[in-house]
């Protein structure tokens, strides 16, 4: 952090200007409070200063709370936030809010707390504390109704999303629109209120207007509830609101101070903190500093266009990125080429892209069957078939095409990233770039690190997947990477529920009741079963000893690979997705117990929930330990944003640190004891077992 002052002080003419300029958005940090009162005191002290303007920079008046902060004891310590505002409010010289660019949370809170507010057409103004659990706590609850209405400011603190000012002009909340420069105009404001000797506007003063407030609160509840099922913020913003029609302005203070103090300690705040913290964190590697040279990527050539090259060749041509497509043979090229545009196509009927647009992005696609048109690319990322000797000749020849200073990529789920570097003369210049399927959809991005990857490569494509609009995480070579290897865990675990008395239906019941998109063997089905079977059994001939068979071979070895043949661990109706149980999928579990000698119990749902989840942190630990992930909250962006696990639990790592370390442990101990388990499995990971007994967690 820098050592500048956190504020501005000057006085033109009669009216001091107090100019907040802790960047980059004015988070109201300690520092930023302090300079805040002092501005105002010395205004007060001075005679010949009749008002004050408070004002930011072009990019924000102010973002809100100082991230930087959260967490620290500096964010309690005073001035705080309200007394800050409540400073400001009871100034005997009128006090002026000019506010351009962004003025969010406690940014609009603070502005809230003027006697005046003026602000530029584009400014942003809202209060989004909503998106991290919380509600408003500085008063927005209480004064934003007063200015405009219980509706809007219900909708604006529900659903946290910013309003242009423009919207506002002519309300109480903005008393004028500035056109030109906003200091000059906001003086020029200020100086006609103290002429015109206009009354100091309190918000706190002013009344809430809404006909039946009551009735149209009841409504709010009902239709909030319905939709925030997993989150409690929402209904609590709507109670903090409606204080602000039924109390006082200091008993409605009281309220909305005590639902915020609540919400703070809900896990459903803390996970949404956590992600919003650990999806900053993840773009930063801690040997490959900030000041990095970044190499230039004006264009990328893809290797196959098949399911993923075709959605990752979206994911460039919709950030303006040209993309050269390469194919082995004319069929499959067009075949691709044909889903990109059928893609398009569906999104221009649902009115999200114009026709104009769709022409646009096709433009921007290269196809080819040669690769000459690589001569010329910065980055290549190959998304052949999944086998070793189709890469090396892909990487071979990529090797001898492509121009000096390039960076060549592989989409590759599990094969060994230093073995496909070591291809080429040029390990350095290789990476792994792990995309989800839709590629085109999915947020998240597995950016793999060989052993001889060079720093610039990396810096270069995470700064990259920012300007195709992914999240990108940081992952060492290892089988599966993060995700796959976790997931893997994960599906031996529910195999074990299975085995030991469940069926498919209550397992994939517990797991969508604890908020997974999606239980694991509706997953499986949709994904297609013949994919892992494949994989199975390719190990089980390379080592029939190590091999263990399990129900989904089964499955497979009957012609159900899933949705794709109408039958899997469900079946399906022709033309449609709902799964139905199958009485055969349950004589096949039955003849499997029966086979290797299981006598089935019952499973209880939280005993489905703690093996499925439990055995993926033990790996998630396990993966922290051999430096495969930098940090655990990586883990949980991968968990969340790859594999639909539940935002309201903040990822698998944090669900541990919430139920408690040593409480993971005991469950993990009690699988482990289980007659026919099997134990090395269970075994609690010793990076677990370390932090459990420092009484530390992963975040
Ligand atoms: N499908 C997924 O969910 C997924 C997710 C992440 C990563 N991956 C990985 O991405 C890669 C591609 O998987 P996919 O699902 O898109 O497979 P796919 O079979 O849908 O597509 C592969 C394409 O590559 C083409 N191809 C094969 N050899 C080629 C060659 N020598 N030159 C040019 N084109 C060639 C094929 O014609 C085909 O169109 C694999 O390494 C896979 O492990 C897949």
């Amino acid at each position: 952090m820098s050592n500048q002052p956190s504020t501005q002080y000057e006085v033109r003419g009669a009216v001091a200007v107090v100019t907040l300029t802790n960047p980059p958005v004015n988070g109201l940090g300690h520092a930023l409070r302090v300079g805040i009162v002092e501005g105002l005191d010395r205004a007060l002290a001075d005679p010949k200063v009749t008002a004050l303007v408070i004002t930011g920079t072009d990019r924000a008046f102010s973002g809100g709370a100082d991230v930087r902060e959260f967490g620290t004891p500096k964010s309690g310590w005073e001035p705080n936030l309200g007394n800050v505002i409540k400073a400001i409010e009871g100034s005997s010289k009128p006090v002026v809010a000019a506010i351009a660019g962004v003025a969010l949370g406690g940014g609009l809170e603070l502005a809230l707390g003027a006697h005046f507010r003026v602000a530029k057409a584009d400014a942003q103004l809202g209060l989004p504390e909503v998106k991290l659990g919380l509600l408003p706590g500085a008063g927005g609850t209480q004064r934003l109704p007063r200015l405009v209405g219980l509706e809007t400011a219900l909708n604006m603190i529900v659903s946290g999303a910013p309003v242009p000012a423009a919207k506002f002009a002519g309300t109480p909340l903005l008393d004028a629109i500035i056109d030109g420069d906003l200091v000059d105009g906001a003086v020029k404001f200020a100086e006609k209120a103290v002429a015109d000797k206009l009354p100091l506007k309190r918000v706190r003063d002013l009344k809430v207007k809404q006909p039946n407030a009551e009735a149209f609160l009841q409504f709010a509840r009902n239709t909030v509830g319905a939709v925030s099922k997993n989150f409690p913020a929402p209904l609590k913003c709507v109670e903090a609101v409606a204080a602000s029609v039924g109390k006082s302005f200091d008993e409605g203070l009281k309220t909305e101070r005590d639902l915020f103090l609540g919400l703070m300690q809900t896990p459903e705040s803390r996970a949404l903190r956590h992600i919003f913290q650990a999806e900053r964190a993840a773009s930063k590697i801690s040997d490959v500093p900030e000041d990095t040279p970044i190499r230039d990527i004006k264009s990328v050539g893809i290797i196959g266009a098949g399911t993923m090259g075709g959605g990752i060749a979206m994911s460039f041509i919709n950030a303006g990125i040209p993309v050269v497509l390469l194919e082995a043979k004319q069929e499959a090229l067009d075949k691709g080429l044909a889903t990109i545009r059928k893609n398009y196509e569906s999104s221009l009927k649902k009115g999200k892209i114009t026709q104009a647009k769709l022409d646009e992005r096709l433009a921007l696609i290269t196809p080819t069957l040669s690769y000459d048109g690589f001569k010329n690319v910065d980055l290549a990322i190959e998304a052949v078939f999944e086998s070793i000797e189709v890469k090396e000749t892909v990487f071979k020849t990529l090797d001898e095409v492509m121009k000096p200073g390039s960076i060549l990529a592989s989409n590759t789920s599990a094969l060994n990233l230093d073995q496909i570097a070591a291809f080429t003369k040029r390990p350095q210049d290789v990476i792994g770039l792990h995309f989800f399927s839709p590629a085109n959809v999915m947020r998240l991005l597995e950016v793999v690190r060989g052993a001889k990857t060079g720093k610039d490569v990396l810096a270069t494509s995470m700064q990259l997947a920012k300007k195709i609009k992914k999240i990108a995480v940081v992952s060492g070579v290892c089988d599966g990477f993060i995700g796959n290897r976790i997931v893997a865990r994960y599906g031996a675990a529910a195999n074990e529920a299975l085995n030991a008395g469940a069926s498919p239906q209550q397992i994939d019941k517990a797991l969508e009741k604890f908020g997974l998109a999606m239980g694991i063997y509706r997953m499986g089905d949709l994904a297609g079963l013949d994919i892992g079977y494949a994989g199975r059994k390719r190990r089980k001939e390379a080592n029939p000893d190590a091999y263990i068979p399990i129900v989904a071979d089964r499955l497979a070895e009957a012609g159900r690979f899933g949705q794709k043949t109408g039958a899997g661990f469900y079946k399906y109706e022709a033309g449609k997705r709902d799964p139905i149980p199958d009485p055969a999928v349950d004589q096949m579990i039955t003849d499997f117990r029966k086979e290797r000698g299981i006598t089935p119990r019952k499973v209880s749902d939280e005993e489905i929930v703690e093996r499925a989840i439990f055995a993926m942190v033990n790996e998630g630990a396990r993966i922290l330990e051999e430096g495969i992930a930098q940090r655990a909250s990586d883990i949980d962006i991968v968990y969340l944003n790859g594999y639909g696990f539940p935002a309201h639990r903040g990822g698998p790592m944090l669900y541990a640190d919430q139920v408690g370390l040593p409480n993971v442990i005991r469950a993990l101990k009690r699988f482990a004891a289980e007659p026919g388990s099997d134990a090395k499995f269970w075994t609690p990971a010793p990076l677990l077992v370390k932090l459990a007994e420092e009484g530390k967690s992963f975040n």
